[in-house]
């Protein structure tokens, strides 16, 4: 949003008062003053009007080991939810939902931008995750897997997967999108269950092995630029 825009929404001035409070170089942006009125203000953006902040959120990124047994949702009225694990954890959302049952590395963040380049399927960010199965992996599935499988819901063939089978019931998979129940519906199209899937990276981030279950930490810059284009 442009700078003069933000400020019209969110004082009492009009459009004309605005301007002249701008030229007045009564505005900072990120600790400086700014007169330009068409200067790009973000999610995460300062701004100050005098001594009145108007806009002061920093951007949060945290990795969370997710315990099984713990919702990827914001309430429920069943279940423990992840937000319970969280010491503030109002402003968050999660970038790539885990199913109840599911452990590892979820990542939450009050940035919508960011959680969306890592999840967006078009965006194609690996997603590790390491598996075990109730019937032992057919080597056909790997290349079932890489040829993709069609969903009849949505009516769309899942990209090429990687399938690595470790040992008879236990493999690491690699998807490049985020369906519903996604590795899940893959195995069931096989003829296969799911018993445990456990999430190891996401993209570039790995989850920190020195997290117990229902640990988090903050991200590492690097880590967040790692999803920067
Ligand atoms: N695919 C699933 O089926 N479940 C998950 O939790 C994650 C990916």
């Amino acid at each position: 949003m442009k700078l003069s825009r933000f400020l019209y929404h969110q004082t009492n001035h009009g459009k004309n008062d605005v301007r002249r409070i701008l030229a007045a170089g009564r505005v900072c942006v990120d600790g400086k003053v700014e007169r330009d009125s068409q200067r790009d203000i973000g999610d995460f953006t300062q701004v100050t009007l005098d001594d009145l902040v108007l806009r002061n959120t920093s951007a949060v990124y945290l990795m969370l080991n997710k315990p099984a047994g713990y919702l990827s949702a914001t309430v429920d009225n069943e279940h423990p939810t992840v937000m319970e694990l969280i010491d503030v954890p109002e402003t968050l959302h999660i970038a790539g939902r885990l199913d109840r049952a599911s452990t590892g590395l979820l990542i939450l963040t009050n940035d919508g931008k960011w959680s969306r380049r890592l999840t967006e399927p078009k965006e194609g960010f690996p997603k590790v995750y390491e598996l075990t199965t109730a019937e032992p992996i057919s080597t056909e599935t790997a290349m079932r897997f890489q040829q993709g499988i069609y969903f009849a819901y949505e009516d769309l063939t899942t990209q090429p997967a990687e399938l690595q089978i470790l040992s008879a019931q236990c493999a690491q998979i690699t998807i490049y999108e985020g369906r519903y129940h996604q590795i899940k519906r893959m195995f069931h199209a096989v003829g296969n269950r799911i018993t445990s899937l456990h999430r190891l990276s996401m993209g570039a981030i790995q989850l920190d092995e020195s997290l117990t279950p229902g640990q988090y930490r903050d991200l590492t810059q690097q880590e967040i630029d790692s999803v920067a284009h």
